[in-house]
């Protein structure tokens, strides 16, 4: 939905990228350890870092569309863990995910966000299978649990990477209020015109923290 399916990789403010635009969700059918493969191919490759983003709706009532929200957790509502499953050609060890989201790999992005002059929000992205959207009710549920945003996606890339010890950090983009919240009915248009409004602000906050999290990386033993 809306998703293109490129990989590129090359120098990104001299930084050795790779770079995925699109993704393979769960709800078009792919078994989970499939929808993840790119990211193990990538950690194969030698990857230290994994930026993560996608599109969400604001379950905290305090978010509005447009706002762009560090992810500090994530809560897996999909039902499916890409870790299991039939057929894997690679069983990966479990991973605590103590600390799905590096710590010192967030404070690169508040940092590039506070010299940008960008309002970065910060809190916990409820990931659900899809592709509907949710209820109204389902939207209180996963504010009571905890969420600050909904989606789709993300979970599975950010467990299969920490299972391949690769450090991970994201940004949701609200591109819609949760459903419930505004009297407007939530729509797949809304979620492209949003994207599309914040496109530059995503771009150069991603630029800089990208900058500062290789210098972090190049900082440390291995680097
Ligand atoms: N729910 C789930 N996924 C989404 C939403 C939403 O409201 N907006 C963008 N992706």
């Amino acid at each position: 939905m809306g998703h293109a399916g490129v990989y590129r990789t090359g120098l990104l403010n001299g930084v050795r990228c790779a770079a995925l635009r699109g993704r393979a969700h769960l709800y078009e059918g792919h078994p989970a350890h499939h929808a993840t493969l790119p990211v193990r191919a990538m950690a194969h490759l030698g990857i230290r870092a994994l930026f993560v983003s996608n599109a969400a709706g604001a379950v905290n009532r305090l978010f509005a569309p447009g706002d762009l929200m560090l992810i500090l957790d994530h809560l897996n509502l999909m039902g499916r863990d890409p870790l299991s499953g039939e057929g894997l050609d690679e069983q990966l060890p479990p991973p605590d995910l103590e600390q799905p989201y590096d710590a010192g790999l967030c404070d690169d992005v508040r940092a590039a966000a506070l010299e940008l002059g960008i309002v970065l929000r910060e809190g916990v992205y409820a990931a659900n299978l899809g592709p509907s959207f949710e209820t109204p009710a389902e939207i209180r549920m996963a504010a009571v649990l905890g969420a600050d945003a909904v989606g789709m996606s993300t979970v599975p890339e950010v467990i299969t990477a920490r299972a391949m010890g690769v450090r991970c950090f994201g940004v949701s983009c609200m591109t819609n209020y949760g459903a419930g919240i505004s009297p407007v009915p939530l729509s797949h248009v809304e979620v492209i015109e949003t994207t599309d409004r914040i496109a530059g602000t995503f771009q150069s906050l991603v630029l800089s923290a990208l900058a500062r999290v290789a210098d972090r990386l190049s900082r440390e033993p291995n680097g």
